[in-house]
């Protein structure tokens, strides 16, 4: 052989190492918002297998248009059966997109199920830290108000919904604790349910990327998209200098502290548009993928 042929044979090397890197990603799946279905997110898994063909993707039809209303732990635990089975058939890996309350149920199913196998997990634009505005809500509940509404979602009755599961009034703070059923527990906000399986789902991860901006006008505020919230005098504090940050209650410090936790703020983005923007999904969505 001479030293020609071992330089080709080395450039078809390098040729076939990028081709497969351009090539398939790990199972994607992808979970979609509220009021909506799989349909809202074809643009991304359109796009991940143009730009990544023969990429196995699961768009997830469960829980579509009213049913997205169900209660979050229902959610979790169908979505998280599904999820388990993929793992399941991809011993290697999968990756996991949720958006707005999809993104919530996805966080839920890693720390509820810590024996997946997800590698990336996306959250685009998903209300982590809970959700105190009313603007989507007002499709369903043309007459509510935040002030109020909490009267509504802190009982049993308003608990049946997913919305109430996730409310954070940062103004009624005893009444989440005592009546919401979701948040808290996800959050290991509530000693009781202090679970160390809620970390493992996590910090497991190879990454996780919070993915959020000002202008999103429906997350209120769209800092909990990043595990921002409000204080109780109206002050959004950052998720660094928040208890679940700081007490590493379900492991977003030590994902930080590896590296493995990306903070995205793309302004000038509304909630309804996250999904649907090709240069959303190339700038922050693909590069994450693997
Ligand atoms: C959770 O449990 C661990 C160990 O049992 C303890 O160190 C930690 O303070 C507890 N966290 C909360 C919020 O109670
Ligand atoms: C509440 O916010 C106001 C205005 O930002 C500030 O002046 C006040 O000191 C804050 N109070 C507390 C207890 O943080
Ligand atoms: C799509 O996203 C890009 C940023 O990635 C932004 O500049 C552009 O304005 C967005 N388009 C729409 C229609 O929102």
């Amino acid at each position: 052989m001479n030293r020609y042929s071992v330089i080709h044979i080395f450039l078809f090397l390098v040729y076939l190492l990028l081709y497969n890197e351009a090539k398939q990603y790990h199972a994607v799946v992808i979970i979609h918002g509220v009021l909506t279905g799989s349909d809202s997110m074809e643009l991304i898994s359109n796009r991940i297998q143009e730009m990544h063909p023969d990429t196995p993707i699961y768009n997830t039809v469960r829980f579509a248009g009213w049913s997205s209303l169900e209660p979050m732990w229902q959610q979790v635990e169908e979505i998280g059966m599904d999820v388990l089975s993929i793992s399941a058939a991809f011993p290697e890996g999968i990756n996991l997109i949720g958006y707005s309350q999809g993104g919530l149920l996805a966080r839920a199913i890693l720390q509820r199920f810590p024996m997946h196998n997800v590698r990336n997990f996306i959250s685009l634009s998903s209300p982590q830290a809970g959700q105190y505005g009313t603007r989507f809500l007002h499709l369903i509940f043309p007459d509510l108000v935040c002030e109020t509404a909490y009267e509504l979602f802190y009982s049993r009755l308003g608990q049946h919904t997913s919305i109430g599961n996730y409310w954070n009034d940062p103004h009624h703070q005893e009444l989440y604790y005592k009546y919401s059923k979701f948040l808290p527990f996800v959050n290991n906000e509530i000693n009781l349910f202090n679970n160390s399986d809620y970390k493992t789902g996590l910090t497991k991860l190879k990454r996780m990327i919070l993915i959020g901006g000002p202008d999103d006008g429906v997350i209120t505020p769209w800092q909990s998209s990043h595990f921002g919230y409000y204080d109780n005098n109206n002050t959004v504090i950052d998720m660094h200098d928040r208890s679940i940050y700081k007490d590493d209650a379900i492991g977003l410090k030590t994902l930080d502290k590896q590296s493995k936790l990306e903070i995205i703020t793309v302004p000038g983005i509304h909630h309804s548009e996250w999904h649907k923007n090709i240069s959303i999904v190339d700038q922050f969505l693909l590069p994450y993928l693997d």
